[in-house]
């Protein structure tokens, strides 16, 4: 067993979901957040089962209070935060008429302020060990142009700019930011008939899990910076 935290946000399904099973398959301590407090628990009670080490906390990342708590837990708890991977994250698939302001808020909250306050939160402790990883999840939308997902693109652009300035001022703590930006996956973002219909041909949330891995197992000085994953067939 390793003993470095790894906090996942938005862990109960999908891609979080994977991440966390990929690092502690791996033998790592997983830390797994989120809302849905029944999906963390069974998740963390899994790896349990198997022998290795998880929490489960509730965590709304959107909320300043929560995230400050969570990080608080974590830390009482486990004593480090080695790796936070900013996961979290929710669309909407309107035009731009249909986007109600209150669509626009709950994007934005969710994939930009939340990984603001989440980055925010273990970075302090971060600079003070002088080391430290942030994986940031973010998406090909980040910069490119989807139907129908302008606000989301926008939130994503927004933290791949937030991420490569907040790069720019860590690194010289020694800590290492990484953007992954996944293509099409196959996971509850997307509804059920287009799940079916591109099934064999979306990126699945294990493959998302196992390139997280890669990344945080590279050698000390080695920062991966950016990584793009599309469908070999291209986008959807
Ligand atoms: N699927 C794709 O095609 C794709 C492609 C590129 C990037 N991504 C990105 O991958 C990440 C994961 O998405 P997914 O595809 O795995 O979808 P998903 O299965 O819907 O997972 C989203 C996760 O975010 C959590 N979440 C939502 N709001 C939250 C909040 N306020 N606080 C904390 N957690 C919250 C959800 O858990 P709770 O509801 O329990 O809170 C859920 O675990 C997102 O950032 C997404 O933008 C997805």
């Amino acid at each position: 067993m390793n003993n470095k935290v790894v906090w996942i946000t938005g862990a109960s399904t999908g891609i979080g979901k994977e991440i966390a099973s990929a690092f502690s398959r791996a033998g790592y301590i997983v830390v797994v957040t989120g809302r849905r407090k029944s999906r963390l628990v069974n998740l963390a009670g899994e790896i349990k089962f198997a022998g290795r080490e998880a929490s489960a906390f509730v965590c709304n990342v959107a909320s300043e209070r929560s995230v400050a708590s969570t990080t608080k837990r974590i830390l009482e708890k486990y004593g480090r935060i080695d790796c936070l991977v900013n996961n979290a994250g929710v669309t909407v698939f309107k035009s731009i008429l249909e986007t109600k302001v209150y669509d626009y808020d709950y994007v934005m909250d969710i994939n930009l302020r939340g990984s603001f306050l989440c980055m925010k939160s273990v970075l302090k402790r971060m600079i003070k060990m002088k080391r430290g990883h942030i994986i940031n999840i973010l998406s090909v939308a980040a910069n490119t142009v989807y139907d129908n997902s302008a606000v989301y693109a926008c939130s994503k652009a927004g933290l791949l700019a937030l991420s490569n300035n907040v790069r720019d001022e860590v690194r010289k703590h020694n800590i290492k930011i990484t953007n992954i930006l996944p293509g099409a996956t196959e996971t509850a973002m997307w509804d059920s008939r287009t799940r079916q219909r591109y099934k064999n041909r979306m990126l699945s949330p294990e493959d998302i899990g196992a390139i997280a891995l890669q990344v945080f197992e590279q050698p000390k000085k080695v920062m991966v910076e950016d990584i793009i994953l599309r469908p070999v067939k291209g986008d959807i």
